[in-house]
Parts: structure tokens; C-alpha cells; sequence
């Protein structure tokens, strides 16, 4: 794993892992995410893409929450900005009552360490890595002694007790997925942010993932905010989101099907 290390750049081990402590203290807060006027853009050549419009949001803490919209809407954008991986145009962003606007590249590390678990739409995935370590690398950057067992216990959670060893290339779209899975919830965050983390999974398995989404959410109070094109996953969260032209609106959960919950 050291050798591991010293072949991730800098700003890669600063993203799994950061460094320091948060400076700023837990403040009580009335909801876990708050975000006001949250404009976003990129800037391409010299066209602007508008991607999201003065959008306000709140998330109590312990809710699951999931975001629809069409392709293109914005929600990994919104995302990437909810974990500080991208900063708005405008607006403000509190995650449990940190102003992500104070906080630098390894404060914003740190805070994704201690308390926010990612599954990237794209896995993100370490390629030299086994499936093992890949899983055990947030709890290996904050030096716990305990990331192997931790890691394999969540990749059997997952159904991948037997492909530990794997690296990245050698796993299925959806093995990799759920190796991502694993890793976003090794360190058990506070908030799991993840983008379509069923979308590469096969009705059973991907009932069997919801369900470990959903057991977190209920024994330790992670709050989930899950993009998804699942109606029947969305129907089970609290709130169902739509992004739109911009805008963020909220929408009546649908019933849901007679599935497992
Ligand atoms: N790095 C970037 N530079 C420029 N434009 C971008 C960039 N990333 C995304 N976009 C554009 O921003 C818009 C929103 O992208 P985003 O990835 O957030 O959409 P999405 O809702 O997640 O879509 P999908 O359902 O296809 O994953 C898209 O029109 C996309 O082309
Ligand atoms: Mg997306």
C-alpha cells in the first residue's frame, strides 16, 4: 500500500485521503445540507453552459433524498458541488453547518474524509489497486490500522467477498460499481452522495445494494442523496427531487411498488 501511495499524485491522495484536521467546529444547524442561490456554469471556449439557476435546498439529516432529471440537467454537477469537488458561480453551501466557501482544497478533503461517502457516476476507481484496497483507501489515508478487515467486510456486503483481489479491469461495470460502493461507505460517512449507484446493477443485486443503502440509512442515520433513474429506488426515499432547466423542484414521491423495501 505505501508503494500504492507514492504512485498517487498528490492531489489524488489529497481527494481520498486529505490531510490536517477541519478547523472549523460542528455548529448546530437546522438542516444537515443547506444550500442557497446556488448558480453554476462552465465555461467552454467561449460559450457558457448554465447548468444550474439560483437553486435553494435543504436536507435534514437522516433523510433520503433522491435527485431525477433528464440527462444533462445537472445532478452530477450538483453532486460534485454538494461534496466540493466543484465550487459554484454563486450561492452557499453548508454541509452540517460548515460554509464550504471557507474551507480550502485539503479542509474540503478533510471534510469528505471525516463525513461524506461519494460513489462517482463513473466509479473513479484506482486501476493499479485491488478491489481491497481500492475499498480500503478512505480508512487507510486516516490512518486506521483496521482499513483491510473494514474493506472486506463491506466488499462481502456488496457480494464481492471472492474478488478481493481483483484490480479495476478485471471486475464487470457492475463489480466495479459496487467496489465504488464499498469504498463510498467504508468509513460509514454521515452523508453518502451517489451517482446512479444501481445504474450498472441487475434487478437483484441492484435490490440487494438499496437495501445495504437504506440499512445504513436507518441503524446509523446516514443521510443518502442518490441521483437516480429508478423510480421504484426513488419511491422509497422520503423526497424525490427533479432538476429542470436550472431549477430544482420537488416532487411527490411515488408509490411504491410492492418490492422489498
Ligand atoms: N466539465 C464540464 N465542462 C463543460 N460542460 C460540462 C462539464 N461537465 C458537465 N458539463 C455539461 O453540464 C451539463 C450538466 O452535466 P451533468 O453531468 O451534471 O448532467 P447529468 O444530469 O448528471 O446527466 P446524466 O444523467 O447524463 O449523467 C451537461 O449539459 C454537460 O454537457
Ligand atoms: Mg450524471
Amino acid at each position: 500500500m505505501q508503494a500504492a501511495s507514492a504512485r498517487l499524485g498528490r492531489a489524488a491522495l489529497r481527494e481520498l485521503g486529505g490531510h490536517g484536521n477541519l478547523r472549523q467546529p460542528m455548529s448546530a444547524h437546522p438542516s444537515f445540507i443547506q444550500a442557497s442561490g446556488l448558480s453554476m456554469h462552465y465555461a467552454v471556449g467561449t460559450r457558457r453552459v448554465n447548468v444550474l439557476r439560483e437553486v435553494d435546498l435543504q436536507i435534514e439529516a437522516g433523510t433520503r433524498v433522491a435527485i431525477a432529471g433528464p440527462s444533462g440537467s445537472g445532478k452530477t454537477s450538483l453532486l460534485l458541488l454538494l461534496s466540493g469537488l466543484e465550487r459554484p458561480t454563486a450561492g452557499l453551501i453548508r454541509i452540517d453547518g460548515i460554509d464550504l466557501a471557507e474551507l480550502d482544497a485539503d479542509g474540503l478533503a478533510d471534510l469528505r474524509r471525516q463525513r461524506i461517502g461519494i460513489v462517482f457516476q463513473n466509479f473513479h476507481l484506482l486501476p493499479s489497486l485491488s478491489a481491497l484496497d481500492n475499498a480500503a483507501l478512505p480508512l487507510r489515508m486516516a490512518g486506521d490500522g483496521r482499513a483491510r478487515e473494514a474493506a472486506a467486510a463491506m466488499l462481502q456486503r456488496v457480494g464481492l467477498g471472492d474478488r478481493l483481489q481483483h484490480r479495476p479491469t478485471e471486475l464487470s461495470g457492475g463489480e466495479q460499481q459496487r467496489v465504488a460502493i464499498a469504498r463510498a461507505l467504508v468509513h460509514r460517512p454521515r452523508l453518502l452522495l451517489a451517482d446512479e449507484p444501481t445504474g450498472n446493477l441487475d434487478g437483484d443485486t441492484a435490490a440487494s445494494v438499496r437495501e445495504l443503502l437504506f440499512g445504513l440509512n436507518r441503524e446509523l442515520g446516514t443521510t443518502l442523496v442518490l441521483v437516480t433513474h429508478d423510480m421504484d429506488f426513488a419511491a422509497r426515499c422520503d423526497r424525490v427531487l427533479r432538476l429542470h432547466d436550472g431549477q430544482l423542484q420537488e416532487t411527490a414521491p411515488e408509490p411504491a411498488r410492492a418490492l422489498p423495501a
